[in-house]
Order: structure tokens, then C-alpha cells, then sequence
């Protein structure tokens, strides 16, 4: 259902993206890996809409979104859910105000429902509303910040898909645990696919299904955990140098998704 096929992206002068393709299906969960600056939050910043490439496409359900006119991607936009890098929270808003954002600008639903419906989602994402819903954002962990992100996406838009841009960084482990847990139940309990883009590999061998290693702007590797440690493309090679540990003790790793491989 999301397609980049042949695309280019520069910033000004500066290459960014060369040629590149991929394709995700309905309810698979992808994990986007490569090193600071190789493009991946561009790659997301594409697929919502927010940036056009220059050369090629980038198909939502089969329609091309960066040649449709802004009423129509965002449409589009509805049923992906985003999650950016820092959370982005609104400051000055509560965090019950902060989930129910959409639900208060865009539609007539009464407070009260609103609230009701606030509740239920900070239980979703493991927060109690009566502990963190009257709190402004600052006063929250950044795990829990985190949580509150993902629960705003799930209810601005009602996601097929969720787009998460490195969800875990600056989290400590048992965090980290906490939000690709929630990811993972978003998975399995909702049936939404995802693309998680990381560059900590510990936490995409917890999650993915598959794995696309961005490099210098090219796709270096596309395909599943064995391809990836079987791989000997230099470059993932070298993405991967530091983390050979992590990829050997992989079986050892507690799976906490659907998937026992
Ligand atoms: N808004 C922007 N304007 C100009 N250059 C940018 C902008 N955003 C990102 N870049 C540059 O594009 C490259 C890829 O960035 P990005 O997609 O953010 O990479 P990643 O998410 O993999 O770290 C980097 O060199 C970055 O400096
Ligand atoms: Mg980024």
C-alpha cells in the first residue's frame, strides 16, 4: 500500500535520495536502518506528502500522492499516523488536550466525549489519564512523552499505517522496552502496519519483519533478519560492524511482537 518507486530528493543543491524504490504491503511492519543523515526522516517527510521528490513517485494505495493537490493528500494523510523524532508535543497544552487535539479542532464532538475518549486512548498507550492528563508535557518522562505521541496519532487519525520516526532515541532500556511494546501491540491488537525508522538496531530486531538499510541515499539492503546477517554488501556490513553482537544474540533477545522466527 505505500510505494516509492525510482525516487529522487534533493534539498537545494544537496542529493539526498538516489533512485530509490521499496514497497510496503498491508499490514506488514518494515524498519527503515541507517546512519545519521542517510535520509530516512526525508524518506518518511515523502510518504506523507510534506516534500515532493524531484524525480519519481511515492504511491499511497496505488495513488501517486506528489502530484495530487493539497486538499487530496491530505485525505490521503488520514490514515497515516506519525510519529516524529522529539514527540513533538504541544507545549503549552495539556497532554489530555495534546491527545484530543484533532478531536477538538476538526470535529463537533462534545467535551465530554472527548475526555472519554482521551481516557481511554492514555490507557491504551499505558498511561492513567487521572495521573497525566491534566499535566502539561514538560512534567512527563520521555518515555511517557512518547506514549503521548503515539496516542495523539492513533486519535487524529484513524491509521492503516504508522509512521514512526526514531521512537526510541534518548530513551533509557526499560523505556525503550515500553514503546516498542506498545508498537508492537499496535501491530497485533489494531492490525496497523508500520515503518519504524531507527538507527539502533536493538530495537529493530525486536520488531521488524523486515529490514531496508538506507546508505549515502541508496537502498543498501532490503529483505528479513536472515538475509541481513547473511548480507555482504560493504556497506551494511559497515553499518552493522558495531552491532555483530547484537545480531548473533538475536535468538537470545526476548521477542516481544506476534512473531516467534
Ligand atoms: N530541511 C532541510 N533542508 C536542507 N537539508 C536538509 C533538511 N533536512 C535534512 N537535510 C539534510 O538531508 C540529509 C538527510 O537528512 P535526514 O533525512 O534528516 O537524515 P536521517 O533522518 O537519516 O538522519 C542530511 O544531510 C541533512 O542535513
Ligand atoms: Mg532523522
Amino acid at each position: 500500500m505505500i510505494e516509492l518507486k525510482n525516487v529522487s530528493f534533493a534539498y537545494g543543491d544537496e542529493q539526498v535520495l538516489n533512485n530509490i524504490s521499496f514497497k510496503v504491503a498491508d499490514s506488514e511492519s518494515a524498519i527503515i536502518l541507517g546512519p545519521s543523515g542517510s535520509g530516512k526522516s526525508t524518506i518518511l517527510r515523502l510518504l506523507l506528502g510534506l516534500l515532493d521528490p524531484q524525480e519519481g513517485e511515492v504511491l499511497i494505495d496505488n495513488q501517486i500522492i506528489n502530484k495530487m493537490k493539497e486538499k487530496h493528500r491530505r485525505v490521503l494523510r488520514k490514515q497515516i499516523g506519525m510519529v516524529f523524532q522529539d514527540g513533538a508535543l504541544f507545549d503549552s497544552m495539556t497532554v489530555g488536550e495534546n491527545v484530543g487535539y484533532y478531536l477538538i479542532e476538526h470535529t463537533d464532538m462534545k467535551w465530554d466525549e472527548i475526555s472519554m475518549k482521551v481516557e481511554q486512548m492514555l490507557g491504551f498507550v499505558g498511561l492513567r489519564a487521572s495521573e497525566v492528563a491534566d499535566k502539561l508535557p514538560e512534567s512527563l518522562s520521555g518515555g511517557q512523552k512518547r506514549r503521548v505521541a503515539i496516542g495523539r496519532a492513533l486519535l487524529s487519525t484513524d491509521p492503516k499505517i504508522m509512521l514512526y520516526d526514531e521512537p526510541t532515541t534518548g530513551l533509557d532500556p526499560s523505556m525503550t522496552e515500553n514503546v516498542l511494546e506498545l508498537i508492537t501491540k499496535l501491530q497485533s491488537e489494531k492490525s496497523i502496519s508500520s515503518i519504524v525508522v531507527t538507527h539502533q538496531i536493538a530495537d529493530a530486531l525486536v520488531i521488524a519483519d523486515r529490514f531496508i538499510v538506507v546508505w549515502e541515499g541508496e537502498i543498501a539492503f532490503d529483505g528479513d533478519m536472515d538475509a541481513l546477517r547473511e548480507s555482504r554488501d560493504l556497506r551494511v556490513l559497515q553499518f552493522l560492524a558495531p552491532f555483530r553482537l547484537a545480531l548473533s544474540e538475536v535468538g537470545k533477545l526476548k521477542f516481544i511482537g506476534r512473531k516467534e522466527t
